[in-house]
């Protein structure tokens, strides 16, 4: 499983991104506001710092003509944008045209396995369910990552699977477990899941150790 960063933090971006293990960044409307800077500048930014990997810009518009207009401008910001879209049926007809013009999409706010089954049909390069905001209403947002997962499987479809709303360390093995393609996770995130107290405790016992020996130093 392919580990994206969500965040539009260009500084988070470039921590995770020196770490060598974002595949992709993706961003959505609240996650831009709460950076208080300018969409276009802060998706510049971001194409700056990880051109190579997918970035999701998400559209505004809750109109198709007015979404492909919106993605075009962004797609013009480079090869590594993915148009992110709404899981409307105004959403799924940019997806189906953003499909046809060879331009990536990913069509978020999913929150159901008929949802990820019309988005890829509509030609989604990828599909993002919510797994914490299902969990945060009492249902079990990773049987929704196994669901889709299943049925991607059994019918050869090629959109990739987004695990998204990732609250904790715990969610990103869930969700690779489940058959998710991708997990789409926080900074903060990112950094529990490289802590470990036992590594912790085992650093200060090697030091103390190798102090202890009066060894020479490097
Ligand atoms: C995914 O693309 C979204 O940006 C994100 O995962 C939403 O997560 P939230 O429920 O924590 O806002």
């Amino acid at each position: 499983m392919k580990l994206f960063i969500d965040t539009a933090n260009v500084e988070e971006i470039r921590k995770a991104h020196e770490l060598g293990v974002v595949a992709g960044v993706t961003t959505n409307p609240s996650l831009i506001a709460k950076e208080g800077r300018d969409f276009f500048e802060t998706v510049k930014e971001i194409v700056s710092i990880v051109g190579e990997v997918p970035i999701s810009a998400e559209v505004i518009s809750l109109k198709a003509d007015e979404m492909i207009e919106q993605g075009k401008k962004l797609a013009e910001l480079g090869s590594s944008i993915v148009i992110k879209l709404p899981m409307t049926a105004d959403g799924l007809k940019a997806t189906n045209v953003f499909s046809k013009l060879g331009i990536p999409t990913n069509v978020t706010l999913i929150f159901s396995s008929t949802q990820a089954l019309l988005a890829a049909r509509a030609g989604a390069t990828y599909v993002s369910p919510f797994i914490g905001r299902l969990d945060d209403i009492n249902q079990i947002g990773m049987n929704l990552i196994k669901e889709i997962s299943q049925i991607f499987q059994v019918h050869g479809i090629k959109s990739e699977i987004i695990a998204a709303s990732v609250r904790h360390s715990a969610h990103v093995i869930e969700a690779a477990l489940a058959g998710s393609h991708i997990a789409t996770v926080p900074y903060k995130v990112i950094e529990s899941m490289i802590k470990h107290p036992l590594t912790d405790a085992g650093i200060e016992r090697f030091l103390a150790d190798w102090e202890g020996a009066k060894q020479n130093s490097f």
